[in-house]
């Protein structure tokens, strides 16, 4: 017993055909199925189509609302209002070749603590060879800045397989298109198998591919870093957050100067601008999956720790420009040996106190 979801938004010209293709298939291989169309609100006749559909053929539709439209969001609603465990996601287009489901759901029986996904780079998969020169690059790039989350070579297809029972819904947090990937990262699955597809080109409609999904895909993305490699993801962000800061830091160092301080005065109060930089930025990037709390007492809290750091780092800067002449001519170095002190205790102290409430996910 298996529950197929497709998402759908203006697929009113091709759900016919994709629904009288699965049934075919599953009725040759003797698979007793349900077909799930979640349907974000199309301007179309898609709710009259499978009415007249459903006389014939196991499927119905379900028309979330409340919500923005979103296929990920759509695929998970489908999922929450599935009537079996087996669950088959594909698209409406006929893009993924519906001969290919009984063997997925082979390959998922075998061991059903495995996610298994259609292919198009496993050997033996493949897609349309007219693709763009632009799509094709693009979805190279995509698919490579994925591949350290999952082991799977093709993380960002639309049709897989998978037990509902590996999956806590409530925990998802997918953003645009790739719910595959969110499901293989975020699900409790021992690993991903892969049976290889041929992936065909739409030849009816449009595809619902554009600029705002892959940056939707870009976030997508940081959040699952976040996810998977949790300190270390954050680590690398508070570094980017903290070299934007150093460059505020720097700006003022100088133009303080310029203006006639002296340098350790400009040190002292250069230090004020970057502080409030590096929490703001921290606190909506590197620690945006964390809980949020009030602003003023984190900011508090922020400079109360980097006052600490601060003194590392002033003290470093100090002891070595009055002590090392080196560090004297080449005062650029001794700042950027106390910013480096600094920093390490800073993102201890964020890490561990700052930014500590639990994550939201
Ligand atoms: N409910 C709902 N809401 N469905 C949507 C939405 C939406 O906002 N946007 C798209 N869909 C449905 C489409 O109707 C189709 O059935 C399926 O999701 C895939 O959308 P397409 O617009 O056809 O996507 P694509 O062909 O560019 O991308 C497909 O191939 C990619 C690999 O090249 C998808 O399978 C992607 O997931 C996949 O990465
Ligand atoms: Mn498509």
């Amino acid at each position: 017993m298996i529950t197929i979801v497709v998402p759908t938004y203006r697929e009113a010209g091709n759900v016919a055909n994709l629904v009288s293709a699965v049934d075919v298939v599953m009725k040759k291989a003797q698979l007793e199925y349900e077909m799930l169309v979640v349907d974000d609100n199309s301007p179309d006749d898609i709710v009259e189509i499978v009415a007249g559909l459903a006389n014939s053929f196991p499927v119905r539709i379900i028309q979330p609302d409340g919500r923005p439209r979103d296929l990920s969001l759509s695929v998970i609603d489908g999922v929450r209002e599935a009537e079996f465990e087996t669950i088959v996601v594909m698209d409406a287009d006929s893009s993924h070749p519906a001969e290919i489901i009984p063997e997925m759901l082979r390959t998922l029986d075998k061991d059903r603590s495995r996610f298994t996904v259609g292919s198009r780079y496993t050997s033996g998969g493949g897609f349309d060879r007219d693709w763009s020169l632009w799509r094709f690059v693009n979805s190279s790039i995509a698919t490579m800045l994925a591949r350290p989350l999952t082991e799977c070579t093709d993380p960002m297809s639309g049709f897989f397989a998978f037990d509902r029972n590996r999956v806590d819904l409530d925990k998802m947090r997918p953003i645009g298109y790739k719910i595959g990937l969110e499901l293989m990262v975020r699900g409790e699955f021992s690993g991903v198998n892969e049976v290889a597809i041929q992936f065909k080109d739409r030849t009816i409609g449009m595809s619902k591919m554009n600029f705002a999904q892959q940056w939707k895909y870009l976030r997508h993305l940081r959040r699952l870093y976040l996810y998977r490699f949790k300190g270390w993801a954050e680590l690398v962000h508070y570094g980017a957050v903290g070299a934007s800061g150093f460059i505020v830091d720097v700006v003022f160092y100088y133009l303080l100067q310029f203006l006639g301080l002296e340098h350790q005065i400009a040190r002292a109060i250069s230090f004020w601008p970057a502080v409030s930089w590096n929490w703001a930025l921290n606190r909506v990037a590197t620690f945006s999956e964390r809980q949020r709390r009030p602003k003023a007492k984190q900011w508090f809290e922020f400079v109360i720790t980097c006052l600490i750091g601060f003194s590392v780092n002033w003290g470093i800067y100090f002891a070595l420009t009055s002590n090392v002449p080196f560090f004297d001519s080449y005062r650029f170095l001794a700042l950027v040996v106390g910013i480096g002190g600094a920093s390490l205790f800073n993102f201890t102290a964020a890490t561990l106190f700052v930014y500590s409430e639990k994550r939201v996910n």
